[in-house]
């Protein structure tokens, strides 16, 4: 069984998607880590984020390994032999993951690593293009979405626990930055698949979004029998 799980910044796909994997023993693949994980080495290498033929040429000759942790966050991120999962969840790596992902060749790159991911089994796997893209055949699709306010609200309780000094208001421009960014580009651009399921997570709490996301996946599961 295939889920994937789409949708805006913040809206709650990774919370969510780790615990359904847990719950249903699926391997999560956050797809997100990849664009940031290229994204910081772009960085470490003095590359421009907007040249697209050094960032392309830089992640055909590198690799990114998500490992699974099912102590602490559910998922390691290298890059050949670094552990970079803490350093890739900065507000500079959001955007700097965004401009990466907006370059075809980049996408293409990408696409190929995510499928032969996605050919380790059950798999739950979230980002912007899986639904429409990376997963076209996936059993379940879901897309969340939250209000912009809600959205901003979680990431600055995330970033300040993490001692990251931010505001809502620059939260709240750089979310709708990203989302503007992700839904305007050319390729793959972030939008709800035709056959997917809108869940608005505004003003719910993450158990209610989860139970409600296994339930679909066992009808689902049950209808295909
Ligand atoms: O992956 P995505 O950017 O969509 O969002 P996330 O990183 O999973 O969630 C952002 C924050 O919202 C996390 O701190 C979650 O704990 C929180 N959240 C929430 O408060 N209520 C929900 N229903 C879902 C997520
Ligand atoms: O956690 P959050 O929703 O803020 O972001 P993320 O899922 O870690 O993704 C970071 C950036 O990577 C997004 O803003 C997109 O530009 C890009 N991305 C993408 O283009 N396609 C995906 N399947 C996943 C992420």
């Amino acid at each position: 069984m295939k889920i994937a799980i789409d949708g805006p910044a913040g809206a709650g796909k990774s919370t969510v998607a780790k615990q359904v994997a847990a719950k249903l023993r699926f391997v999560y693949i956050d797809t997100g880590a990849m664009y940031r994980a290229l994204a910081w080495a772009s960085q470490q290498e003095g590359l421009a984020a907007i040249d697209e033929h050094a960032v392309s040429t830089l992640l055909e000759k590198n690799r990114i390994k998500l490992q699974r942790d099912d102590q602490g966050d559910a998922q390691r991120v290298w890059w050949n032999e670094e552990d970079i999962t803490a350093e890739i969840r900065t507000p500079q790596m959001s955007q700097l993951a965004s401009i990466v992902a907006g370059h075809p060749r980049v996408r293409a790159l990408m696409l190929d690593l995510q499928r032969a991911l996605a050919e380790e089994g059950n798999v739950i796997m979230d980002g912007r293009d899986i639904g429409t893209h990376v997963l076209p055949d996936a059993d379940v699709k879901i897309f969340l979405t939250a209000s912009i306010e809600e959205r901003a609200t979680r990431r600055l309780a995330e970033l300040q626990q993490k001692g990251v000094e931010t505001s809502l208001e620059a939260l709240m421009e750089e979310i709708a930055e990203r989302d503007k960014r992700d839904s305007e580009r050319e390729v793959a651009p972030l939008k709800q698949a035709e056959d997917a399921i809108l869940v608005d997570t505004t003003g719910r709490s993450i158990e209610q979004i989860v139970d409600q996301i296994l339930h679909i996946c066992q009808k689902t599961g049950e209808s295909a029998k």
